[in-house]
Formats: structure tokens, C-alpha cells, sequence
């Protein structure tokens, strides 16, 4: 086995599937993707959005949409059985689609607590329920298949401000733990990637000078960019990450907490 950086890190033919890959985080998950020769699936509610993504990323490669809203199980199974009818197996699965809803603890609503727990916490579970048999298939052909989660510096810092956010991110990385051990014996490994700030949909709405703030006191004085998380996910899902599994990597420019 060649010990070159062109195999260990060779994610080309690889079928890939990333949720929310239409912006932000997702969308520079995908960008590396395509650019490295994966077939890869871009997920999304709003068709818009979908296909000015792909416009872009065809640019680079081989990119597909497909639309869905996988807060629930019927949109889960829906994206599952479009992703079946094209490919007979999946290799690599980020699960990066989330929600944030910030309010104080006083008028925190149910339909928040709801959205980030359905978004964050019961999309990835049941995503990887549904998508298995394609899991399973890659791993039976190329040895192994990877999943991969996208979490946040909020799962640990109990910082007031991302309350809810933070415990739905808690709750993933504790997935991400208990499915690497449920999955091993299939030959899929399952990571979480925690995020510190980079530049996406969700961050602006932040006021900008919380950015600001975060970047000031990150040991880095920057944001994360495409090559950051994009090299962190190759790395995850080619032959280099093989012996990682049910870890929490955070790329955080040193910055801990949120
Ligand atoms: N950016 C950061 O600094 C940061 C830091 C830590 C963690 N994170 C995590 O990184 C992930 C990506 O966030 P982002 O900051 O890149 O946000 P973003 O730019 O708002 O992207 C979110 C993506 O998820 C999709 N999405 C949301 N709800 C969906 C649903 N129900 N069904 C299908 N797709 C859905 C969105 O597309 P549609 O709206 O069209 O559906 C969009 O493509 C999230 O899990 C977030 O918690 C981000």
C-alpha cells in the first residue's frame, strides 16, 4: 500500500452525500469534494439555492441536488429512496443540515426546542438509519464508508447564549459515540467535526461585531475557511481517517468555547 499523500488522502469515485451542502459549511464541504473527484450530493429545502449551488460546483466536478427538508422522517425516507434510485451505494455521509434558534431561557418556545432537536439530533440518526443498506453496500465494495457529523464548539461550552443549540449538539456528539461502537462491525466509521466560526447563513444573522468578538479572542484572529473544513473532511473520509472513529476533531482556530 502506497504510503503517498495522493492515496492516503484519495477520495475520487467516491459517492458522497452532504446535507445542507447548498451554503456555508456544507457548500465548502462539498466545494472539496467535488474538487477531488467524489460524485457528490448536495441537500436542501430551497430549490433556489440548490441549484445555484450546483451551478457553481459543476464548475469543479461531479455535483447532484436533491431536494428535501429531512427535519422529519417522511422527508428522510423520500431523500433515502431519490439517493437509492441513482446510486447502488453511499460512501461518505455528512451530516451537516442544522438549525439555530436563539432566545432567552424565559421565552425559549417549544417549537424552537423542536426544530433544533429535529434538525440537529433526529435527522442525523434517522438519515443514517434509512441510508444504511447504501452504507453498508460501500463498505462491503470499498471496505469501508464513513459518516461524519457536524457539531459545534456550543456542545461544550454551557454558554447561556446558544442554551438549546448547544444541548442539541451535545446530544450529536453523544450519537456520534454510540454509533461508531453500533457501526464498527459494518466497516463505518462515525466521526463529529465541531466547528468553531466560519462565515455562513446561520452567522449573519449574528450582529456582525459578535463576529468580530469571536475572531478577536480565536489564538488564530480568523474565521475557519473551505480549506480548513474541507481538508479536515477529506482527511476523515479517505484512507488517512481510516482508523479514526467516534471522535470529536474541532477546527476551531485554537478558540475554545463559544
Ligand atoms: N457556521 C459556523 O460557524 C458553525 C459553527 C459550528 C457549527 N456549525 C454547524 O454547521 C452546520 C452548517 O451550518 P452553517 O453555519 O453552514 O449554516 P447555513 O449556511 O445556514 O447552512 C445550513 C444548510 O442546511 C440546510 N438545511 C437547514 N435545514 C434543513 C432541513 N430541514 N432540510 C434540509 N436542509 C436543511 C440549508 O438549506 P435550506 O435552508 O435551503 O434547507 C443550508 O444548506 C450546522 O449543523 C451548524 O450547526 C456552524
Amino acid at each position: 500500500m502506497s504510503l503517498k499523500a495522493e492515496n492516503l488522502f484519495d477520495i475520487s469515485g467516491r459517492v458522497a452525500l452532504v446535507t445542507g451542502g447548498s451554503s456555508g459549511i456544507g457548500k465548502m464541504i462539498a466545494s472539496a469534494f467535488v474538487a477531488n473527484g467524489a460524485r457528490t450530493y448536495i441537500v436542501g429545502r430551497d430549490a433556489g439555492r440548490l441549484e445555484a449551488a450546483v451551478a457553481e460546483l459543476r464548475g469543479l466536478g461531479d455535483c447532484v441536488a436533491l431536494q428535501a427538508d429531512i427535519s422529519d422522517v417522511a422527508g428522510i425516507e423520500g431523500l433515502a429512496a431519490a439517493l437509492g434510485g441513482r446510486e447502488d451505494r453511499l460512501d461518505i455521509l455528512i451530516n451537516n443540515a442544522g438549525a439555530s434558534w436563539v432566545a432567552p431561557f424565559e421565552r425559549f418556545p417549544e417549537a424552537g426546542w423542536d426544530k433544533l432537536f429535529n434538525v440537529n439530533v433526529k435527522s442525523p440518526f434517522f438519515l443514517v438509519q434509512k441510508l444504511l443498506p447504501l452504507l453498508r453496500a460501500a463498505a462491503a465494495k470499498e471496505c469501508w464508508a464513513r459518516v461524519i457529523n457536524i457539531s459545534s464548539t456550543s456542545a461544550r461550552s454551557g454558554a447561556a447564549s446558544t442554551l438549546v443549540y448547544g444541548a442539541s449538539k451535545a446530544a450529536l456528539e453523544q450519537l456520534t459515540q454510540a454509533m461508531a461502537k453500533t457501526l464498527g462491525a459494518d466497516r463505518i466509521t462515525v466521526n463529529a467535526i465541531a466547528p468553531g466560526w466560519f462565515p455562513s447563513r446561520i452567522n449573519d444573522r449574528n450582529p456582525k461585531e459578535v463576529g468580530e468578538r469571536w475572531k478577536a479572542e480565536a489564538p488564530l484572529q480568523r474565521f475557519g475557511t473551505a480549506e480548513d473544513i474541507g481538508g479536515l473532511a477529506i482527511f476523515l473520509s479517505s484512507r488517512a481517517g481510516a482508523f479514526v472513529d467516534g471522535q470529536v476533531i474541532d477546527i476551531n482556530g485554537g478558540r475554545t468555547g463559544s
